[in-house]
């Protein structure tokens, strides 16, 4: 493990501990001491245990479920920070939860994402780092520098150990399809893509159309995120009836809200293999789910932050 200079300090709130814990592992750093609890009337409140003066304060906390509680926490984490003299905050952010809400698809709706960024950089963040964001270009919506991770590597790595054959990846959507398409090129793969339409805004999607040759192929399923498990596991079924003689699943974000588990258990699906962006609690496992860490992923990440070098080539 890499051995730190005592400027950087790592903190989190309540979102995700264990990450953040195994973060300071491979940084071979102990975990800053905070307070983030909530007081009788539901307010927040964070009381930093540490010097943070002009020192590089990495923040990690995915904005997942409970979402406001957690992205409240983080804002109120880097004030308290900027105000204590931290020398740099970076918002450690490796679910962006709201990211869904990207764009003005219909008359009077917010871009909450842009809300989001606009409310993390006004709190004080210096910079963002994250992973696999549910567009790229909710990188621009800030400001401040983003570092945007990808687990993709992670994700592939597995499943080039696992030597299928005859595989063929799948986008579950047309949105997603330029991701599957790095996924397929790394796992020497050719690709299909789903044609899916929303079919409001309670989460309900149907699936148009498979398109590409998937008969007699092991099809692994790519996707950014999983919430109520309806895209993925609705691709599952359209493929099976054309004729796949495998099914996986690989996704960055198990947000896994509702039943999503136990839709997934219930699939057609062999495997779900999805990264620890976000806890997995031991009630929605379960043994189709396979769980890839990525705190070396950020904490190199950090690490190079911090000395100043090039993020990009991690992923050369
Ligand atoms: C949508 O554009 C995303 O890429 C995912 O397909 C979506 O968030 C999955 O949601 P659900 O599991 O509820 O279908």
């Amino acid at each position: 493990m890499v051995s730190m200079v005592n400027e950087l300090i790592v903190l989190t709130g309540n979102a995700h501990r264990e990450l953040a814990e195994s973060v300071c592992n491979y940084l071979d750093i102990p975990l800053g001491k905070a307070d983030v609890f909530k007081f009788a009337n539901d307010n927040t409140f964070v009381r930093i245990h540490e010097n943070v003066r002009q020192r590089d304060v990495f923040i990690i906390q995915p904005t997942c479920a409970p979402v406001n509680d957690n992205l409240m926490e983080l804002l109120i984490m880097i004030d308290a920070c900027k105000r204590a003299s931290a020398g740099r905050i970076t918002a450690v952010v490796p679910y962006y939860g709201y990211g869904r809400t990207d764009k003005k698809d219909q008359p009077r709706v917010p871009i909450t994402a842009r809300l989001v960024a606009d409310l993390l950089t006004t709190a004080g963040a210096d910079r963002m780092l994250t992973v696999d964001l549910h567009a790229g270009q909710i990188q621009g919506f800030f400001n401040i520098p983003v570092d945007e991770l990808t687990a993709l590597p992670i994700l592939t790595d597995y499943f080039l150990a696992k030597e299928l054959s005859d595989l063929v990846v799948v986008a579950v959507d047309i949105g997603i399809s330029k991701r599957a398409r790095d996924v397929a090129e790394r796992l020497h793969a050719p690709l299909a893509i789903i044609e899916k339409r929303r079919t409001g805004n309670d989460g309900q999607s149907e699936i148009l159309n498979v398109i590409g040759d998937v008969e007699g192929k092991i099809a692994l399923t790519f996707d950014d995120e999983i919430l109520t498990g309806g895209t993925v596991v609705n691709a599952a079924r359209a493929l099976v009836e054309q004729g796949v003689s495998d099914i996986y699943c690989c996704v960055t974000h198990p947000v896994l809200s509702q039943d999503a588990s136990v839709l997934i258990a219930n699939s057609d699906f062999k495997e779900l293999v999805v990264a620890d962006t976000i806890p997995l609690p031991a009630e929605k496992r379960n043994g189709k789910i396979t769980v890839l860490p990525v705190a070396p992923l950020l904490g190199e990440a950090i690490f190079r932050i911090h000395r100043g070098l090039s993020v990009g080539e991690m992923f050369n």
